[in-house]
Formats: C-alpha cells, sequence, structure tokens
C-alpha cells in the first residue's frame, strides 16, 4: 500500500476523485499483478520503418521494440487527419459516430457521452497519465485532453511546443523563418530543447514515479514528429545523404484520379520555404530537388523520434517494468511523400491510412526476463553497425485503428466493452472494433497467419469528406458545416473500393443514391493505387451493403 497521503503528495494535486477510484484497485484480491500500460502515439508517421520492411530509414529502437512485438502489418487509421483519428480510436468509434470529422467540437457534447481507453483504465483502478499530444488539443477534447474524465492528473503539455510554429529555423539567407524544412542546433532554440525530448523526459519521471506506486498505470506519450514542420536535431539529416534519396515511385497525379479525392496539401504550401517556390495551386508539382529535400527531412525526423522511443524504453528496462508492462505503439495515420503528387494526409489512399500498430506483451509476445535482463538498451543509429532487428511475429490481416480500445482493455485483463448497437449514440461503454486478443494466443494459430502467411478475409474502413468536388484552400480541413461529399472507402485483402457521396452535415446523412465519384483499385495488380478501375459497374449499392 501506498502511504495515505500519496495521492495528495503526488505532483503536488489534490484530486479527490483519484483517489477514491484508486482506493478500488488498491484492494483487488487478484492473485497476478495488473500489467501496465504504455501507450507511445506518433503523430503522421507511416510505416516507413526498418520493421516494416523500409530499407532506407533507420529506425533501430523502434525495430528493437517490435522485435518482442507482435506487429500488424495492414492496420489502417478511419480517419486520415488527427483529431478525427484520435478520438475514434481513443474512444473506439467510427468518425460516423463520435461525429468528429474537423477540429470543432467535442464528443461528449455533440455526439455521446462516450468513455474511452484512459478513462476505462482510471475506472478500473489504474492511476491514467498523458504526456504530449494524446487526445488533439483544443475543442475536440474541451481544451483540457478529456480531463478530467480520462486522467487521474493533469496532462503534460512540453513548454517548447509553442516555438514549432515560430521562426526558429535558420535558412540559407542566415535569417530565422518558419519553414517546412527545420534542422535545429538544438543549443540555439529557444529553450535550448525540443518538445518530444521535453516529452521524453517528463515520461521517464513518471515512470520513476510509478515505480513504487501499488496501483497500475497507463500513461499515454503522444510524440510530435515526424509532424510538420521538421523541425528535429540537425545531426539527424546526416543519416540520410540526399544523393541516397529517391522520389517517390509514383510522383504524378494519376490521371484517372477524380479531382474530389485529390489532397491539396495546403499547410504545406503556408510554411515560408515551400511559399517561395511558387508553386501552382492545386497540383503544381514540387520541384525535385525540394521533394528530395522534404522525404530527407521526414525520415531524419523519424530517426529523432526514434532515439525518443528508445530512450523511454531503456528507461522503463533500467526501472525493471518491462517485466510488468504492455507496449503499445501506433500512429495517427501516414503520410503521402510525393506518391500520386500528394503530401500529407487528408486522404483515403493507403498511404495515407496505413499506419503502424505493434503490440509487447511480457510474458507472451516475449518472455519474461531474467533478473539484470535488458529487453530495451538504447540503441544509437549513428553507429554504423546498426543491425537489421530480427522480426517479431507479425500479423497481414487487415485491422482498424479502433481495435485498440478492446485489445488494450482485452490484454490488461479489463473488462472488454461489449459490441455496439446501431444507433449507439446513447451507449457510454462499448465498442465498434474488433477485440485483435486473438492473434496473441499463438498456441492457437496456424504459424502460417504470420509473416510468410496469406493475409484472411478482413476488412478496415476509411473515410474522408470534402467542400467540393474539385480541390479547393478547404479541401484538407473542411469544418463540418462545408462538408458537402464524403468518401467512404474499403480496404480488403484484394482491393481498395471509395465511393464519394453526397453528404449532409446537418443530419450527418450521407446519401448514397448521390454518388459524386468512385475509386478502385487492385492490390496485386496495382500496389500503389494509381491506375483507377471503377467504371460505375459495381453499383451504388454494393458499397453500402459492405459498409459497418
Ligand atoms: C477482497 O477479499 C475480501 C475478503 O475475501 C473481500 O471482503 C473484498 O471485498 C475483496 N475485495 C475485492 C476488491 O475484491
Ligand atoms: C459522462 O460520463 C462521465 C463519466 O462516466 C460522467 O461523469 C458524466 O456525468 C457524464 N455526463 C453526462 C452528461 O451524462
Ligand atoms: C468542458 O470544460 C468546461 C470547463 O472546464 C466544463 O465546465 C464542462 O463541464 C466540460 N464539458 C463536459 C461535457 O464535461
Ligand atoms: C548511400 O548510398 C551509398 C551507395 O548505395 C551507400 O554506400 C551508402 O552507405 C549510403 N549512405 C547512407 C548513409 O545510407
Ligand atoms: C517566385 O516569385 C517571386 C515574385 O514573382 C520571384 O521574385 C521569385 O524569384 C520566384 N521564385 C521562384 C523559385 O521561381
Ligand atoms: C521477471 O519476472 C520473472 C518471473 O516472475 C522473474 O523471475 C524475473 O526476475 C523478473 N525480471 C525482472 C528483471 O524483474
Ligand atoms: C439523394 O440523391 C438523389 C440523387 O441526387 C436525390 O434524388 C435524392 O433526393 C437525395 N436524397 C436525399 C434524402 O437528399
Ligand atoms: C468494370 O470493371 C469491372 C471490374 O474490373 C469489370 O469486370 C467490368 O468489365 C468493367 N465494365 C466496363 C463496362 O468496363
Amino acid at each position: 500500500m501506498p502511504p495515505a497521503g500519496w495521492c495528495l503528495l503526488w505532483l503536488g494535486l489534490v484530486l479527490a476523485s483519484v483517489c477514491t477510484s484508486l482506493e478500488s484497485a488498491a484492494s483487488s484480491n487478484s492473485t497476478t499483478a495488473p500489467l501496465n500500460v504504455l501507450l507511445i502515439i506518433v503523430d503522421d508517421l507511416r510505416p516507413s520503418l526498418g520493421c516494416y520492411g523500409d530499407k532506407l530509414v533507420r529506425s533501430p529502437n523502434i525495430d528493437q521494440l517490435a522485435s518482442h512485438s507482435l506487429l500488424f502489418q495492414n492496420a489502417f487509421a478511419q480517419q486520415a487527419v488527427c483529431a478525427p483519428s484520435r478520438v475514434s480510436f481513443l474512444t473506439g468509434r467510427r468518425p460516423d459516430t463520435t461525429r468528429l470529422y474537423d477540429f470543432n467540437s467535442y464528443w461528449r457534447v455533440h455526439a455521446g457521452n462516450f468513455s474511452t481507453i484512459p478513462q476505462h483504465f482510471k475506472e478500473n483502478g489504474y492511476v491514467t497519465m498523458s504526456v504530449g499530444k494524446v487526445f488533439h488539443p483544443g475543442i475536440s477534447s474541451n481544451y483540457s485532453d478529456d480531463s478530467p474524465f480520462s486522467w487521474s492528473v493533469p496532462p503534460y503539455h512540453p513548454s517548447s511546443e509553442k516555438y514549432e510554429n515560430t521562426k526558429t529555423c535558420r535558412g540559407p539567407d542566415g535569417e530565422l523563418h518558419a519553414n517546412l524544412l527545420c534542422p535545429v542546433d538544438v543549443a540555439d532554440v529557444p529553450e535550448g530543447t525540443l518538445p518530444d525530448k521535453q516529452s521524453t523526459e517528463q515520461a521517464i519521471r513518471l515512470l520513476e514515479k510509478m515505480k513504487t506506486s501499488a496501483h497500475p498505470f497507463f500513461l499515454a506519450v503522444g510524440y510530435h514528429k515526424p509532424h510538420i514542420p521538421f523541425r528535429y536535431p540537425k545531426e539527424f539529416q546526416k543519416l540520410y545523404p540526399l544523393e541516397n534519396i529517391t522520389l517517390a515511385p509514383d510522383p504524378q497525379v494519376p490521371a484517372g484520379l477524380p479531382p474530389v479525392a485529390y489532397n491539396p496539401w495546403m499547410d504545406i504550401r503556408q510554411r515560408e520555404d515551400v511559399q517561395a517556390l511558387n508553386l501552382s495551386v492545386p497540383y503544381g508539382p514540387i520541384p525535385v530537388d525540394f521533394q528530395r529535400k522534404i522525404r530527407q527531412s521526414y525520415f531524419a525526423s523519424v530517426s529523432y523520434l526514434d532515439t525518443q522511443v528508445g530512450h523511454l524504453l531503456s528507461a522503463l528496462d533500467d526501472l525493471q517494468l518491462a517485466n510488468s508492462t504492455i507496449i503499445a505503439f501506433v500512429s495517427d495515420h501516414g503520410w503521402a511523400l510525393g506518391e500520386h503528387g500528394e503530401w500529407a494526409k487528408y486522404s483515403n489512399f493507403d498511404v495515407a491510412t496505413r499506419v503502424p500498430l505493434m503490440f509487447y506483451v511480457p510474458g507472451r509476445t516475449a518472455p519474461l526476463l531474467e533478473a539484470g535482463e535488458k529487453l530495451f538498451p538504447y540503441i544509437d543509429p549513428f553507429d554504423s553497425i546498426v543491425e537489421l532487428m530480427e522480426p517479431g511475429r507479425q500479423v497481414v490481416d487487415l485491422v482498424e485503428l479502433l481495435s485498440l480500445f478492446p485489445t488494450l482493455a482485452g490484454l490488461a485483463g479489463l473488462r472488454v466493452p461489449p459490441r455496439c448497437p446501431v444507433p449507439s449514440f446513447r451507449v457510454a461503454q462499448c465498442r465498434e472494433g474488433q477485440s485483435l486478443v486473438k492473434y496473441f494466443r499463438f498456441q492457437d494459430l496456424d504459424e502460417d497467419q504470420y509473416l510468410r502467411g496469406n493475409p484472411r478475409e478482413s476488412v478496415a474502413y476509411s473515410q474522408y469528406p470534402r467542400p467540393a468536388d474539385s480541390p479547393q484552400w478547404n479541401s484538407d480541413k473542411p469544418s463540418l458545416k462545408d462538408i458537402k461529399v464524403m468518401g467512404y472507402s474499403i480496404r480488403t485483402v484484394d482491393y481498395r473500393y471509395t465511393v464519394w457521396v453526397g453528404f449532409n452535415p446537418r443530419e450527418f446523412l450521407a446519401n448514397f443514391s448521390d454518388v459524386h465519384a468512385g475509386e478502385l483499385y487492385f492490390v496485386d495488380s496495382d500496389p500503389l493505387q494509381d491506375h483507377n478501375m471503377y467504371n460505375g459497374s459495381w453499383g451504388r449499392d454494393l458499397l453500402q451493403s459492405l459498409l459497418p
């Protein structure tokens, strides 16, 4: 038992509700101690990682985590933009249920009083803590990261985050700019640090506090990189000499792409270094040397992120918590790096919706440690002899980020919320995603389901709203009231099929008789999704009949 005043002392906070909710867990009679949870959420990270087969990107620490985890090769976000994706997977509901397609409403008021993953853990006796960007800040989490419902203590945000979009990038002219490409000398930037470094330090401080706690913890750490601007310690550029950087294999806007499907990457155009390129809107290509620089800085940001994950996990090891902590690693959505002539997220393509997803479960995905043994020693990506890590177990079936809620609950031995009825607006505790816990019962599974196997029939749904049939200033991020078209997309083992249909934002109604455009890409013959085979013959009803 912790000292009676533990709650009062901890971070100097008086939170009556925390203390009462902790009492129940402290007195649990369960014979096996509950597992802690460390949830790492990365912003805008596509699976450009060694453990996902990327040959260029150096991510030895994340690869090491993967080697001890169950990794999902084909995981997809439900909407490829931050706030809607995060609210969706943190509540376990689709965007059509949270009714959040933009950044401008709080689901508890606007849709239903849905529980969240951290709330579920908190209500089951966990100390829940948020570091960095977990919920999207602002009204979509009630300006409080959904406190107090989700968190036992006030969420932490790094103080240096406020400089992310200011003029801190030194340009060739020697002046400071608000650039897209922003390698920095960390000693030179305001506060002499970067947000993700501060988040790692705070997360480690919290782990140190929790080491002696009698309560299990749920710690969510949200990293900002590789989100734009690419503001990272400049030494990481050296890992990616420009001459080694290739362009996207398909850098042209495909001839058969319906204009409604195209995202004009307006946020990138607003950066000073990109403005100086005088690009034509909306399709104007970026000069190839600048495309290489964007890709270089994205990959460098990923390697910088990898070092932060490495420091965090090695601290977990040093504190001897690796034996008792589930680690989930996930990104909110992907990011186009020039594929289809597109950049950023904001679409239904695989490059925007596919995400890394992996779970380390002590004693399950990796053996329990012997005393003194380490699973996650820090690996320096600058070491020239970084070897490719042995992959761990992998699942090739298609899965959705929605599954995070029931899967984490199931892995930790908590009650898994029941499947939602339709509609589910009045039900606070239910889930729309499948639990993935069955994949962790390795003895019951045919090894064919792993790496070398063929994916079984499985489906992932995503969607994206548009304000118009052609790309315009707000096509990437339309406000709810401006949404006129919704692109509903199904990814199966064999194809991606998207229909763009009329949408009424007042009634939240899609009109499947009002088809504006369609897309159909076959996985085997067109894995990059450049040859649209949609010809209307699949009929309007098909997608609707396939929708969840
Ligand atoms: C633990 O066991 C005691 C005695 O059997 C019982 O009174 C108490 O309710 C149990 N507590 C919990 C949390 O199950
Ligand atoms: C919403 O749920 C929270 C947590 O369960 C509860 O405390 C709150 O009273 C609920 N709000 C409404 C309006 O029902
Ligand atoms: C949102 O935050 C405000 C201010 O803290 C609070 O008064 C309000 O109850 C919160 N909304 C909900 C639905 O909890
Ligand atoms: C760049 O490419 C060359 C030729 O393939 C290779 O020898 C070199 O190791 C690469 N450099 C880096 C840092 O990957
Ligand atoms: C962009 O346009 C400005 C103003 O017309 C011009 O001064 C500048 O040289 C142009 N830059 C490029 C890269 O074409
Ligand atoms: C991990 O757990 C096993 C089994 O309970 C125990 O023998 C071992 O000492 C633990 N290792 C560490 C590093 O705590
Ligand atoms: C749905 O779209 C069809 C075709 O444009 C139109 O005739 C019908 O009125 C629309 N239905 C609703 C409810 O708006
Ligand atoms: C439309 O596409 C389907 C699927 O590829 C194909 O079977 C069909 O023949 C096509 N129809 C026309 C009219 O091109």
